[in-house]
């Protein structure tokens, strides 16, 4: 899939890219298929929310489910990608979002690459989160809320939130966010919410600031969530487990585009549970191999 002209300056001013209904309803179905077995697990790699069961974030199914392996490696997600960053990528981070109906927590404002830069030595903003619906996203299930443009501010100065939710986040300041929705626009356009059926897809920079509400509506969201980095920027720290922060920096191959329906085998190296070797983790930087 590649990226018209004005798709890509459309990418650059606002920092963002909505695709609806870019994956069909069978391919979706593939996916959410595999999703309660994924939750069930009683393990490090699903976070519950705060005082619930209901699963906030699976990590790196990618590496023990063979849908997601192959959603992975998707010539329609990947290639944009590729495209605006203009180099091979690797995996940095794979989640499944839960946003359960009536459970799902708010994420409170952010930018991604706060987060990379800070626990994971990220040297640049040279990587991309795309977001694949699972469920319809609608105004009342806890859509992602964006400020458009809000990326070509850079990183901008965030404090460690390791209380509101249960999931610790680099969270911006509420009168800085409201500064930045008025210049933005304010009621005009300060703020989105891509809303879509099932198999839509979002590319989004990875300074833009973006949040997310409750969902106290009766209808799950599940998404995935990709951050693809490109090679040459790989984390330079493993101070997270290598189920959230990925240490394997070797470029995506994709598949045939009809790789969710055709199902060719793949490789699922944690199929039989997730190495010890990956709880491991350091505050020191690794150390330059070239
Ligand atoms: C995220 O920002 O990583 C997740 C946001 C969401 O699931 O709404
Ligand atoms: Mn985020």
């Amino acid at each position: 899939m590649k990226l018209t002209p004005d798709q890509v300056a459309a990418f650059e001013r606002d920092g963002y890219l909505f695709f609806p209904a870019l994956f069909s309803p069978r391919e979706v179905q593939v996916l959410l298929d595999a999703v309660p077995a994924l939750y069930e697990r009683r393990e490090a790699i699903n976070v519950r929310e705060k005082g619930s069961d209901a699963v906030r974030t699976n990590f790196a199914a990618h590496l023990y489910s063979a849908p997601f392996a192959r959603l992975a490696r998707h010539p329609r997600m990947v290639e944009p990608v590729q495209q605006l960053l203009g180099e091979a990528l690797y995996m940095h981070q794979f989640k499944i979002n839960g946003k359960m109906a009536f459970e799902g927590d708010v994420w409170q404002w952010h930018q991604d690459y706060g987060t990379w830069r800070n626990d994971d030595l990220m040297p640049g903003p040279r990587a991309m989160n795309v977001a694949i619906f699972l469920d319809e996203v609608d105004a009342f299930n806890g859509p992602l809320m964006f400020i458009p443009g809000s990326h070509r501010r850079g990183v901008i100065d965030a404090r460690h939130d390791t209380t509101t939710t249960s999931y610790p986040l680099w969270t911006i300041d509420h009168a800085l966010i409201a500064q930045l929705v008025e210049r933005a626009g304010g009621r005009a356009g300060g703020m989105v919410s891509p809303l879509g059926p099932a198999g839509s897809m979002i590319l989004f920079h990875s300074c833009l600031v973006h949040a997310s509400g409750s969902n106290l509506s009766p209808w799950n969201r599940v998404s995935v969530y990709l951050s693809l980095c490109a090679v040459g920027n790989h984390i330079r720290r493993h101070q997270r487990p290598e189920y959230i922060a990925h240490r394997d920096f070797t470029p995506i191959e994709c598949l045939r585009d009809d790789c969710l329906l055709a199902a060719p085998p793949v490789e699922l190296p944690w199929r039989d549970g997730v190495p010890a070797s990956a709880f491991v983790t350091s505050c020191e930087p690794l150390k330059e191999t070239t």
